[in-house]
């Protein structure tokens, strides 16, 4: 019986693939391992969408290579985005990795573990399935007991949204939407497994559409909304040119929706998003944004903000700083821009400093927090529902989850909430990072 190590960077989407990988092989007999010295096959599933995140995945694989040296029978498999992206390089460059497959691929899982002598008839243990807990950290690569009360469910695959700064559209191919049949009896079956919360993902949630059901984005909110069973739903990631008021109306009439709306901006100042290729003016978003909070009050709006893109000027870049000092957002991720080669930004010229771009990152940076922690207060002294993740990585004596608005929220571990999936939790204090409390 092969024992699998799987590690896992980038997005929710790559989450979701490794939890796919995983489930096709627990399918076909293989069990799983926390260390990679132990494994028989290792799966790197990468991300490409900065410098950073493939800088990490390159030294993850030459720390496996090492390991090849002293155990010749182990198989290597990258996969993700990064695998799609460098497919030629890295068979150039470093030949011992046994085979690589891009996101699109995973079809072809099968095909290889059994080239790798993986029975495929062999059936599936008798235990639950559960996917490995997709962390980064190394260490943390677990199989937690809460794992199962989060499900990532795909609605759509590929981006044809092509912005100018962006290798997603390269390494995920062309957008297609699955069939809502296939999502529901998705839904159904982890809600059966005992998820609580559903996301819903896609790089662009909003441009689903299923023709032969004419089922568009808040059709299929709709939809899945009126499964039995589900607690919370949510989605990633939205799309301000094609989230409308259809799409608020929707939620606004589900009851298990979690109040929160991820709308990535990326620039406050429209020549930068006209280069970009974002196909929306700062004016439209903020219109947008504005119907949103007036229909759905309470709810926390988190975005996405490049800094230093190619021909940003200090006025462009001032834009940006004022809508966050505003207070537009309850929570932001602030990138640095990381030009990728063959998009259109990685040449683009004038490019930013790179001091320039530390230095507006730490500024947007600083008046995100600010919006943040006043976020974080206006909680204190109240009760809040809070799904459990499990203990917390910092201090193993108290629980952590996530509130509705994604919050993250920690309490003492007394026994009384241990292995409970959603627990009560009155707000005492509140820091940047989310809120402490104790168990109702
Ligand atoms: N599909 C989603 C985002 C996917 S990538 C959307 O369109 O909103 C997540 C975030 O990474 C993006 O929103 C963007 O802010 C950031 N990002 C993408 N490419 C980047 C690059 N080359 N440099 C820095 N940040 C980047
Ligand atoms: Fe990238 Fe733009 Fe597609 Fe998002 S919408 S994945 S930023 S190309
Ligand atoms: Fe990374 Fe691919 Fe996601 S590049 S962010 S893993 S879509």
């Amino acid at each position: 019986m092969a024992s699998i190590y799987l590690q896992t960077f980038g997005c929710q989407m790559n989450a979701a693939d490794s939890n796919g990988i995983a489930h096709q092989a627990w399918s076909m007999g293989c069990t799983f391992t926390t260390n990679p010295e132990q494994a028989d096959i290792i799966i790197l599933n990468t991300c490409a969408i900065r410098e950073k995140a493939e800088s990490r995945a390159y030294g993850r694989i030459g720390q496996f290579k090492a390991l090849k040296e002293k155990n010749p029978a182990a198989k290597l498999l990258v996969c993700g985005c990064l695998a799609q992206k460098d497919r030629a390089l890295m068979r150039e460059r470093a030949p011992f990795i046994d085979a690589l497959l891009g996101p699109r691929e995973y079809g072809k899982l099968k095909e290889t573990l059994t080239a790798w002598g993986v029975a495929t008839d062999a059936p599936p243990p008798d235990a639950l399935f559960r996917a490995p807990a997709a962390e980064e950290d190394p260490g943390q690569g677990g199989f937690d007991e809460y794992a199962h009360l989060r499900a990532l469910v795909n609605i759509t695959r590929g981006c044809e949204k092509f912005c100018t700064y962006c290798i997603v559209p390269y390494t995920r191919g062309p957008l297609e939407s699955i069939p809502p049949e296939e999502i529901e009896a998705q839904i159904k079956m982890e809600v059966r497994r005992g998820a609580r919360e559903i996301t819903l993902l896609g790089q662009n949630v909003n441009s689903y559409y299923h023709p032969a059901s004419k089922l568009d984005f808040s059709g299929l909110l709709l939809r899945v909304g009126a499964i039995q069973g589900l607690t919370r739903l949510t989605f990633l990631t939205s799309h301000p040119k094609d989230f409308g008021p259809d799409v608020v109306d929707a939620l606004s009439r589900l009851p298990n929706v979690c109040p929160r709306l991820h709308l990535p901006m990326q620039c406050g100042s429209n020549p930068v998003l006209r280069a970009m290729a974002r196909l929306y003016t700062i004016e439209e978003y903020l219109e947008k944004i504005e119907h949103f909070r007036a229909r759905l009050p309470g709810w926390a709006l988190t975005t996405d903000i490049i800094v230093g893109y190619p021909t940003e000027t200090e006025a462009d870049f001032l834009r940006t700083l004022d809508v966050v000092q505003r207070g537009t957002f309850e929570s932001a991720y602030i990138f640095s821009f990381s030009p990728r080669a063959g998009t259109p930004a990685a040449t683009m010229m004038p490019q930013v400093d790179p001091k320039e771009k530390i230095r507006r990152l730490q500024a947007v940076n600083a008046a995100q927090n600010e919006a943040t922690r006043r976020f974080h207060e206006s909680f204190v002294g109240e009760t809040v529902s809070v799904l459990v993740q499990g203990p917390s990585k910092k201090d193993a004596t108290r629980l952590a989850g996530k509130t509705g608005h994604n919050t993250t929220v920690v309490w003492p571990r007394d026994g009384r909430t241990d292995g409970m999936p959603l627990v009560d939790v009155t707000v005492e204090r509140a820091f940047n990072w989310g809120l402490a409390g104790q168990a109702a």
